[in-house]
């Protein structure tokens, strides 16, 4: 982990315009800097890089970040690469790259160094085994190809790896997933005769192998268990040797097997990624849209098939942005993207993405088919349904809005708003007179200064509503962490939580402020009001209709602090005097 507070200081060194400049073309406009959004196909320019505000936003696409994400997104480095990358260039020294000095970080050295190892070994071995060497060929697969993905073979032996490691005891085998401990201390390898995919991390190094029986046998394939190097989740099979070809298509395939990606890969389809026998997780998604404008599902057509497609749509929803694309293709039944690509070859195949199903129709087809569009009830079931898959849709309030509308057409029933402001156009819609929540008022000027933190009361009026929830997380978040000068450290904070969507929203809507007349300061106060006069309403609510005595603690102190702000105080001292003692 790099601490929070390096992050910050190298954001405050570094001026984002200097970062993006070197990747993008920028035009100076008023406060500003413009140019057209290298994460989407746009004619007209809605990429705005802010040097006050040191982060940029697409108000096309709704790309957002600091100079850290900037690189991510754009050159698809990892977050500690990018942070280094800004740090070499500063002069600065990630405290965390103390690397060598770290036994943790040595240790993964040693397990990369052994699977590096274990590669070479099992590729000699493919070499000097005909039973191998004529199942590929028999599959298909050209000796180039097998050497483009390193593939390999694990001979039929107990100990074949003692013959290429220095020392077969080596605990190091063991937590590399390489050699297994048996009883009495019998040691083992966990490959033995199948074909080798050496698993690699974005960077090129291995770090896992999924193993292939070569005749018939359990399981068909082997893989390594999770270790320090390998979570499966986190992976893509042949995403080291897509990536160029995933970024100059801007598009990636994924598919479910090993073979798929190789042998679509030899007949000239580079952009493909396979999961590691685990369904498609949210983790995934994201950092392929990253890589690319459109991620497609290539599955079989079966009902397993249709059911990995599903979870990978529920584990994508949170991750879509508007102008980028899911689509799910399913293959002829009995058919997998490695035989159908023999079969029928490239043309065909691509002929096939591009008719691949959108997300939101293979959305609402899978929802209308579920329930009965022919009675009342049923389209009722339809909308109940999917409004949880919509609210999802954070980061893609254009799309989430556009599904809404089908939604009512296809049940009749006018839809419910989202519960959240659209994101990328908020700012102007916003400006135009649309009523943001006060809650949302004071989460941007919070963003815009969070010095403000110091003039909010301890708390303000309870509520579900997920603006609110995000404030109130904002708030103890800035009360706890002092040195939060600017929006750029409070967004940078929410990385990967589940209210960064909405932080990027309100940052949004900052950037346009800043070359307009808006007064942030009166909307701040305006709100502020607003809340606190609710959070009395309220208490006098609750007090005309319960019971004091039946006030939960909360409740009750919620409504003593109200009625004190009313001066109000003698009242509440008088009347509940009773009641507190025989609660507390
Ligand atoms: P499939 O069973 O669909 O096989 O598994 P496949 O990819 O078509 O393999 P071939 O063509 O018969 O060689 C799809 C993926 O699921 C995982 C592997 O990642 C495989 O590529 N899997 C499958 C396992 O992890 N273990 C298994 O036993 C089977
Ligand atoms: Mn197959």
């Amino acid at each position: 982990m790099i601490p929070q507070d390096f992050i910050q200081t190298l954001l405050d060194r570094v001026d984002i315009v200097d970062v993006v400049e070197r990747y993008v073309p920028l035009k100076k406009a008023g406060t500003n800097y413009q140019a057209r959004c290298p994460f989407h196909n746009e004619k007209s320019p809605s990429f705005t890089v802010s040097p006050t505000k040191q982060f940029y936003h697409c108000f096309g696409c709704g790309a957002h970040g600091t100079a850290i994400t900037f690189l991510m997104q754009h050159t698809g480095m990892g977050f500690v690469e990018a942070v280094k990358e800004l740090a070499g260039r500063t002069g600065m020294q990630v405290p965390d790259d103390g690397a060598r000095n770290d036994p943790e970080d040595g240790r993964r050295e040693r397990l990369y160094e052994l699977m590096e190892t274990a590669a070479r070994y099992y590729k000699g071995e493919l070499k000097t085994n005909d039973a191998a060497v004529a199942y590929l060929k028999n599959r298909g697969l050209a000796g180039e190809t097998a050497a483009r993905f390193g593939l390999g073979y694990a001979p039929d032996d107990w100990q074949g790896l003692a013959r290429a490691v220095a020392d077969y005891q080596d605990k190091g085998l063991e937590d590399a997933g390489l050699v297994i401990a048996g009883e009495g201390g019998k040691r083992y390898d966990r490959f033995r005769h199948r074909v080798m995919f050496p698993i690699r991390n974005e960077r090129g190094k291995t770090i896992a192998f999924g193993g292939r029986v070569l005749d018939k046998g359990e399981p068909k394939y082997l893989n390594s268990p999770e270790t320090a190097l390998f979570h499966k989740g986190r992976e893509l099979y042949g995403l080291h040797e897509a990536r160029r070809a995933i970024q100059s298509v801007g598009r990636v395939i994924v598919v479910e097997g090993y073979m798929d990606v190789v042998m679509l890969a030899q007949h000239g389809v580079e952009n493909a990624v396979a999961t590691l026998g685990t369904a498609v997780t949210s983790d995934q998604v994201e950092r392929l849209l990253r890589l690319a404008d459109e991620v497609v599902f290539a599955f079989d057509g079966d009902a397993a098939g249709r059911k990995a497609a599903w979870r990978a749509l529920e584990n994508g929803l949170p991750q879509v942005v508007d102008g980028k694309r899911l689509g799910f293709l399913f293959l002829p039944e009995g058919e997998d993207p490695d035989s159908f690509v023999r079969a029928q070859g490239r043309a065909a195949f691509e002929a096939l993405l591009d008719k691949a199903t959108p997300l939101s129709q293979f959305l609402l087809d899978e929802m209308a088919a579920k329930t009965d569009l022919a009675s009342p009830e049923g389209r009722v079931r339809l909308v109940k349904l999917t409004e949880p898959y919509l609210d999802q849709m954070r980061r893609a309030p254009l799309l989430a809005r556009s599904l809404r509308r089908q939604l009512a057409g296809l049940s009749g029933m006018p839809s419910r708003a989202s519960r959240f402001t659209p994101g990328p156009s908020s700012a102007s819609v916003q400006k135009r007179g649309g009523q943001p929540s006060p809650y949302r008022v004071v989460l941007q000027a919070l963003i815009q200064d969070p010095a403000r933190i110091a003039r909010l009361p301890p708390t303000l009026p309870a509520d579900a509503d997920p603006e609110a929830q995000a404030l109130a997380g904002l708030m103890a978040r800035l009360r706890r962490q002092v040195d939060m000068r600017n929006a750029r450290h409070v967004v940078e904070s929410y990385r990967d939580q589940p209210e960064q969507a909405l932080m990027e929203e309100a940052e949004a809507a900052v950037l346009v402020w800043e070359d307009s007349e808006h007064d942030v300061e009166a909307d701040f106060r305006g709100a502020l009001a607003t809340l606190e006069e609710r959070a009395g309403r309220l208490a006098a609510n609750d007090l005309s209709r319960k019971p004091l005595h039946e006030l939960s603690p909360d409740e009750r102190t919620f409504f003593l602090q109200s009625l004190k702000a009313k001066k109000l105080s003698a009242l509440a001292a008088s009347g509940e005097s009773a009641d507190r003692d025989d609660s507390d």
